[in-house]
């Protein structure tokens, strides 16, 4: 190929570092690629823990799709629609596949509130859909609040392209990062003290990494305070068909469907837009399908405008207008996905506590935060990495580490485990089981260590003992690590 990569010959934005690829957290994945796990061919590989990726439920996808020949253009079923489609470049989609998703969202949210298929902007995956509102709604310069921890790649989505910046709002493991009105209100006010404009609020829920649910009484304060600082509220809800347990999810859109109006409290809907994306609900990134879901027809409009640079190809639009607008067959899907998510949330989690190792209490999402205070050298960022890299390269499963998701607290790794089969997650739970054994007992030899240098530093000692001990015991050296071993100790074994 001719041409360097001078930074002369391109623009500041695409020399610039905000895809975020060089960052050291992609040390996990080449660590993956060069070695990969293989159940048949390389047991002795790096297992992918690292990928928020939903193969579980996949199986009934495919048995779909072989029940559906007329779904695709490219059978003798459906190929009396081929022309039609392969010609079809509309920007505002196929009406029938805008339907569609339209439906499908509010099944997923338990047919609590509908949705308006002329809402519904195509976007290519989630990530294309953050990268469009952040186009519609701010500035280079201008920033989005977001509670911490988030995802990571937020910053590339939101940021890369629009030149906007996101800044934390700091949120602790004391009140299992809960999202308070407090922190809220200290970050708002800490980004107009620094005379940054803040132009909106980012949140996903469910949270990844986290893994929990947000409550209807804080999203009902999210928008109170959207609503009287006027800025905008963002939620990615990519995660709102895996929800396992207790509690239910809320929608955004509920809160808008009771608050939107003019009442007392209420929340201007103009500032609400919804990020969606069958990535994750059903396991099909390749699919690059996303949604934005916006109250505001300006920004409805501009963005449909811009969706032009990532259309969904009219193929997929079409196979997946008919998979979802099938209603029996979606009910079926959500209530199974969401029983196998729990199934293996359930083997994971309890894997775990067989060795003593705990995870934030979560209910959805595909992976589990993971709490591993207890083995950092000490509570700073670098002995989480030093952590990490062990678990990279000698258990070698590629985890993620909390300061990636700019979790202010070291010692809390995400780990996902919905994207490989039950054989894999048992390989991954022994492997950690061993680490966790290993780690123990090497912190007991260095306790007994440590602690035998510091009687040593005391030099001999005399003790008063029993007559008949006495003589024996006159001549012990218990200068001598050895001899300040209870009998209990591992080392004497
Ligand atoms: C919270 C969140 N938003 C967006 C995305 C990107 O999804 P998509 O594949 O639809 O671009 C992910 C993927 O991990 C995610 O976890």
């Amino acid at each position: 190929m001719a041409g360097g990569s001078g930074s002369e010959l391109l623009s500041r934005i695409a020399t610039g570092d905000g895809h975020g690829e060089n960052s050291s957290y992609f040390e996990g994945w080449k660590a993956y690629d060069m070695n990969p796990f293989d159940l048949d061919h390389n047991r002795d590989g790096v297992i992918q823990m690292g990928l928020a990726e939903n193969q579980l439920s996949l199986d009934l996808i495919e048995e779909w799709s072989m029940s559906h020949p007329e779904a695709s253009i490219c059978t003798p079923q459906g190929a009396s629609q081929f022309r039609r489609i392969a010609n079809f470049q509309d920007y505002h989609g196929l009406p029938e596949f805008r339907e569609a998703m339209a439906k499908f969202m509010g099944q997923v949210r338990g047919g609590k509130v509908t949705f308006d298929p002329d809402r519904v902007v195509m976007c290519g995956g989630a990530t294309g859909a953050q990268d469009t509102l952040a186009f519609c709604l701010a500035d280079p310069g201008d920033a989005y609040l977001v509670p911490t921890p988030y995802y990571a790649a937020f910053d590339r989505d939101c940021c890369w392209r629009s030149g906007i910046k996101l800044l934390p709002i700091e949120c602790h493991s004391s009140n299992g990062f809960a999202l308070t009105e407090d922190a809220l209100v200290q970050a708002y006010e800490g980004a107009r003290a620094q005379g940054v404009r803040v132009k909106g609020v980012l949140i996903t829920n469910p949270s990844n990494p986290l893994g929990t649910v947000l409550s209807r009484s804080t999203l009902a304060m999210l928008a109170e305070f959207a609503t009287a600082r006027r800025v905008h509220l963002i939620c990615d809800e990519i995660y709102a068909g895996s929800v396992f347990a207790k509690p239910d999810f809320v929608s955004i859109a509920e809160v808008v469907a009771e608050r939107g109006g003019d009442v007392p409290g209420g929340c201007n809907r103009d500032l609400v837009h919804i990020a969606y994306s069958l990535s994750k609900d059903f396991g099909l990134p390749g699919f690059r399908v996303g949604v934005i879901y916006s109250y505001n027809d300006a920004v409805v409009s501009c963005a449909r405008k811009m969706s032009s640079f990532g259309l969904v190809s009219s193929q997929t639009q079409f196979f997946l207008a008919r998979m979802l607008s099938d209603g029996e067959f979606m009910a079926r899907f959500l209530a199974e996905s969401a029983r196998r998510l729990a199934r293996r949330h359930e083997r994971f989690t309890s894997g775990l506590r067989e060795v003593g190792i705990t995870c934030l209490e979560g209910n959805a999402g595909l992976f589990s935060w993971m709490d591993l205070r207890g083995m950092l050298r000490d509570r700073t960022p670098e002995a989480e990495l030093e952590l990490w890299r062990v678990i990279i390269h000698e258990v070698k499963l590629n985890v993620s580490p909390g300061t990636s998701f700019h979790c202010g607290e070291p010692g809390w790794f995400r780990v996902c485990h919905a994207n490989m089969d039950d054989e894999t997650l048992e390989v991954a739970l022994e492997r950690i089981h061993s680490f966790v054994r290993e780690h123990h007992q090497r912190q007991r030899q260095q306790q007994q260590k440590a602690k035998a240098k510091r009687w040593a530093a005391r030099g001999p000692l005399h003790l008063s003992l029993p007559r008949r001990g006495a003589a024996a015991a006159s001549h012990l050296a218990l200068s001598s690590p050895l001899a300040l071993m209870s009998p209990q100790s591992p080392m004497v074994r």
